[in-house]
């Protein structure tokens, strides 16, 4: 079977994004009496804004405390403070080795189509200067979140790919479930311990390590 589509995570495979969410959450947090470790931020990596302020509630106890006006005010502040922490990204700031698939990808006519929880993808694209290499950028508005497979199966969609001839690259344990879930294969970006469980077909230390034949070799596709 042919390769007909590679599916991108954004925050935390195509840039270090994932730390600005991390420290965003970690000061609104903390603001409201609520800690916050690198570890239980596992459990929030590639879901949606909201369902992350809801997790962060029920970590702290305080799932009761506020009305939905409160939760949406929280989570805006969440929002500007992370958009704040974007302003200094530049095209430097893409992981290494992402620049050249997306090279190799285009030279190979595969489609790459951005899958992110994220409403700030189209900016992030932008201030990375990357827009132009993909086909399309799901909009997870009105969607189910990761883990549920609905934003994979949409970005196949979108570039009239079969689920079964795409490749999905994730950081988070919920975007391996979602590509696994879309009956894809699911490249990880991170620790085996982490993303193995989630069902992660193999999983890269780096993006360092993504090269258009090693990952048909791994998928099996051609
Ligand atoms: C995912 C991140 O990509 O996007 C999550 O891994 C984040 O941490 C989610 O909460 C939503 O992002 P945003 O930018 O719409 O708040
Ligand atoms: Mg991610």
């Amino acid at each position: 079977m042919k390769l007909q589509a590679v599916l991108f995570d954004l925050d935390g495979v195509i840039t270090d994004t994932a730390k600005y969410h991390f420290i965003a959450w970690k000061q609104m947090a903390e603001r409201i009496g609520i800690e916050i470790d690198s570890e239980f931020n596992e459990s929030l990596k590639g879901i949606e804004r909201m369902q992350s302020l809801e997790r962060i509630l029920i970590h702290g106890h305080q799932e009761q405390k506020y009305s939905q006006a409160e939760k949406e005010r929280l989570a805006q502040e969440k929002n500007e403070e992370y958009v704040a922490l974007l302003a200094n990204l530049t095209p430097e700031d893409t992981y290494p080795g992402i620049n050249e698939l997306l090279q190799e990808l285009r030279e190979n006519n595969i489609p790459t189509v951005i899958a992110s929880a994220s409403k700030n993808a189209p900016l992030i694209l932008e201030a990375l200067q990357l827009k132009s290499y993909f086909h399309g950028i799901v909009d997870p508005g009105g969607i189910p979140g990761k883990p549920e497979p609905d934003i994979f199966l949409k970005a196949a969609e979108q570039v009239g790919a079969d689920p079964m001839c795409c490749i999905g690259i994730e950081d988070s344990q919920a975007g391996i479930e979602a590509i696994k879930a879309a009956g894809m294969y699911a490249v990880g970006i991170g620790e085996e311990n982490i993303l193995g469980p989630s069902g992660a077909d193999i999983v890269y230390p780096s993006t360092r390590e993504l090269a258009l034949q090693r990952l048909l070799v791994a998928a099996h596709l051609e």
